[in-house]
């Protein structure tokens, strides 16, 4: 199924290429570390590695919380305290078995460890398959500002196992899918089309993982360090990683995927706005939306503090607020300036919406 690129294996083959893998780490005395979460390590390592091949590979387990209030410098600081009284060097391998949150931090601590060591994602929610394992960027959270503080640290390799998804529950399918038909807006017009899913718990996602796959590899190829092109990647997480930040400070359960929802809803309707976008596209991402995502009230109650938030996004520069909108399907513009008023009347939209 899925190859790109070299360093990206899945489908038939990839376990036995992970075994080899492991073999080889062995022959050259490569101390290998498996980061798992207390999920991961239930649903996932049985399958990356039977009990009765444990000790085959002399592999170490570092387990850490799952969550993304775990998503913080204490939760790398606990991973370099692991690597360190294990013995891990400059030679060590990290192996990230986990969702988005779990192959940033795992991508983090691999990246500043010794000032750097190998790093490898196996994803196991559809969210980190089709998105976040691909491109290298790494991070945390900090002072509740997601991502805050990260660096760029591609993975030398990433497998892709989608036996993995039969255990995750269908809300984090449902967040995953923002994120996917992200890539619908920004590079792959023919993405919405294929999201009209009769039943998310038997359908088979490998094909829409492989287009999200390609699509990230060609963007983050051509813009490796974010100067333009990349930033397409961020469509609907302005206003979606604010809304996240509100949550975490506030103790909100939330996924990411449900807030970058959100977030492309707004965003779609500030390209309607400033770009001319056909309002039929917004029409119809709302009736995507209705399906899979409630109405968080929230959000407009608190749209002073989100839109502060919103302050704080990366792509923004001299104190303005600059967004990725798109003018059609596939067609995106980054570093548009857009007014907090606006912003606001984007989310007056959202919140009349009720949907
Ligand atoms: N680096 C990037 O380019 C990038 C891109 C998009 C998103 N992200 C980040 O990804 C994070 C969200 O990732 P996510 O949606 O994967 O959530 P997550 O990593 O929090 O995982 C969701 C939950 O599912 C559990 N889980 C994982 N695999 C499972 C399995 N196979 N079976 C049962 N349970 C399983 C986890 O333990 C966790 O509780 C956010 O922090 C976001 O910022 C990063």
């Amino acid at each position: 199924m899925i190859k790109p690129e070299e360093n990206i294996f899945s489908g038939q083959g990839a376990i036995e290429s992970l075994h080899h893998y492991f073999a080889s780490c062995n022959a050259s005395k490569k101390m290998v570390f498996i980061l798992v979460d207390e999920n991961t390590r239930k649903y996932c390592l049985p399958f990356l590695i039977p009990q009765s091949e444990s000790d085959r590979y002399n592999l170490s387990i570092i387990e850490i919380h799952s969550g993304e209030k775990y998503k913080s410098l204490d939760t790398v600081a606990e991973i370099w305290k692991k690597l360190t009284l294990a013995g891990a060097d400059r030679k060590s391998v990290l192996v990230n078995l986990g969702g988005g949150v779990l192959c940033d931090l795992g991508g983090f601590a691999a990246s500043c460890y010794n000032r750097g060591i190998e790093t490898i994602h196996i994803p196991t929610t559809l969210l980190a398959m089709a998105d976040a394992s691909i491109g290298g960027k790494t991070g945390f959270d900090f002072m509740s500002y997601k991502n805050h503080i990260g660096s760029f640290h591609r993975p030398e390799r990433v497998y892709i196992f989608t036996e993995f998804l039969k255990t995750l529950e269908v809300r984090q399918i449902k967040a995953a899918m923002a994120e996917i038909i992200k890539y619908g807006f920004i590079s792959n017009p023919e993405i919405p089309g294929k999201l009209k899913i009769q039943d998310l718990t038997t359908f088979s996602f490998d094909a829409l993982i492989q287009i999200c796959i390609n699509a990230k590899i060609e963007i983050t190829n051509s813009d490796p360090d974010e100067q333009g092109l990349r930033k397409i990647l961020n469509f609907g997480h302005t206003v979606g990683h604010a809304i996240e930040s509100f949550a975490l400070s506030h103790e909100i359960d939330i996924l990411h995927g449900e807030a970058v929802a959100v977030g492309l809803l707004c965003e779609l309707w500030l390209s309607v706005r400033h770009r001319n976008l056909n309002i039929n596209i917004l029409n119809d991402y709302i009736r995507f939306y209705s399906e899979y995502f409630a109405h968080l009230s929230y959000v407009f109650e608190n749209a002073d503090d989100i839109l502060n938030r919103m302050m704080m996004d990366k792509k923004n520069s001299s104190g303005l607020l600059k967004f990725v909108l798109i003018s059609r399907l596939g067609e995106p513009v980054w570093d548009v300036i857009v007014s907090r008023e606006s912003v606001m009347e984007s989310l007056v939209f959202y919140n009349a919406l009720k949907v």
